[in-house]
């Protein structure tokens, strides 16, 4: 079939179907800008950040220029992978540990072992010749890495459009304009589709349902201590979960054209933090006073970036939904300092990181175990659909910016819309409106 998705439900086989996954890969991922690392990952000349993006494995490594060149992670001669780290630095050139094939920081083949027995095979004629390999696109945008696999594609500000604005805001929150990426992410394995978890972060109608036997009892704990005034940091963090279907549907979801949108227009459950002292002087001081708290009453919630990115602005945390197969799915959880902000922002960030996206949350089980239920429920054959007709509006569609109530299922048919038109190409170009 090739309608999985009739503009409020979608079919079932999306969750479950493994060669659904495998065109995905190519049509979906390959096709479109998927994040790869922030260039803080490698600060010095030399230093490399790998991981994989529709199954190909890459790595992104700083040139002497100062330059990142992101390059399949790939040896020309028999195809195994380089870089077997995560991070590293490559020193002045890379090396395979197989028969020491050396390439350039930029990939270009630089030597080979004993290479005059290679003087009569023309050698230049062989797809070897050629080192390793760059990817066909890459972008830098305020140090976030995003590249496309795809040679022919949508432009990278196509791509994205006015939706880059949460990663600006981001940048923004440090008074000095730059972010950095803070240790390795957290890794939390879900046995579910990647797309279940991508649905969720737009779901405002789960919470208080899924989350109250975590975060609702956080609260009444917190309360039957009896304690008045400012509650503990996790307490802080745990409560917006408990707000009611009001809050949510007033806080609002705005959507972008292909498939990306967020929660949190004009509130969101970040609003409520403490603040942290003497950062308000540091913003004023580097923005002036309007900026400073134009950039701050942002406080924007999920923002999602089509196919698989998630960030949190506000918390300075980025998660990357990695598939690993159409029943498995690895979450990367970032987090970030803002360079010249107090320490206090980056503690809190840590344990928002802790306390909501770790293996050991305990908020995080709870969507743990629907996604796991609903890859369950899903096999039966009952009903071969999944609804996501919440507010739908007859006419609607995805090729505008909208702004619409919090709660929503707009950013999901957006969302589905654009992963259809990319399934539904002949060569993953022509999709994006
Ligand atoms: S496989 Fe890399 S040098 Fe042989
Ligand atoms: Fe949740």
């Amino acid at each position: 079939m090739d309608n999985y998705f009739n503009g409020k439900e979608v079919h079932r086989t999306l969750f479950l179907d493994p060669s659904l996954f495998e065109r995905e890969q190519q049509q979906v991922f390959a096709a479109s800008w998927c994040y790869l690392g922030h260039e803080s990952l490698v600060p010095e000349t030399g230093d490399f950040f790998t991981g994989d993006i529709a199954g190909q494995p890459l790595a992104m490594v700083r040139q002497k220029n100062g330059e990142i060149v992101v390059l399949h992670n790939r040896c020309p001669h028999k195809g195994v992978k380089v870089l077997a780290e995560t991070q590293g630095n490559v020193g002045r050139f890379i090396r395979c540990p197989y028969h020491a094939w050396t390439f350039k920081t930029d990939g270009q083949l630089l030597s080979i072992p004993v290479k005059k027995e290679y003087d009569d095979c023309d050698l230049s004629s062989c797809a070897a010749h050629k080192g390793m390999q760059p990817v066909a696109a890459v972008e830098n945008y305020r140090g976030f890495v995003f590249v496309r696999l795809k040679e022919q594609g949508v432009g990278f500000n196509e791509f994205f459009g006015d939706s880059l604005s949460t990663l600006d805001n981001m940048v923004m929150r440090s008074p000095q304009g730059q972010l950095r990426a803070i240790g390795q992410p957290l890794l939390h394995r879900h046995r579910c589709n990647w797309k279940m978890v991508v649905d969720n972060q737009t779901d405002t109608c789960h919470p208080m349902v899924a989350h109250e036997s975590s975060a609702g009892e956080a609260i009444r704990l917190w309360k039957e201590t009896g304690h008045d005034g400012q509650p503990p940091m996790a307490v802080e963090l745990f409560s917006p979960f408990m707000a009611s279907y009001e809050f949510f549907s007033a806080m609002g979801i705005r959507t972008w054209p292909n498939g990306h949108g967020h929660t949190g227009v004009s509130n969101s459950i970040h609003k409520a933090y403490s603040s942290i002292p003497g950062y308000w002087e540091l913003m004023v001081e580097s923005y002036g006073e309007t900026q400073a708290a134009a950039i701050l009453d942002d406080t924007r919630h999920n923002t999602v970036y089509f196919p698989n990115l998630m960030v949190k602005g506000p918390i300075q945390t980025l998660r990357v939904i990695r598939p690993i197969s159409a029943s498995e799915t690895v979450v990367e959880s970032w987090i970030f300092e803002l360079v010249g902000a107090p320490v206090q922002l980056l503690e809190r960030t840590v344990q928002y990181n802790n306390l909501i996206n770790s293996p050991c949350s305990m908020v995080a089980h709870d969507d743990v175990e629907m996604y796991e239920r609903a890859m369950d429920g899903l096999r039966s054959q009952a009903n071969d659909w999944v609804n996501v007709a919440r507010l739908f509006e007859p006419g609607e569609s995805h090729e505008q910016t909208q702004v619409v109530s919090g709660t929503s299922e707009r950013a999901m048919r957006n969302f589905y819309n654009t992963w259809q038109q990319l399934m539904q190409a002949q060569d993953g170009s022509t999709a994006h409106g």
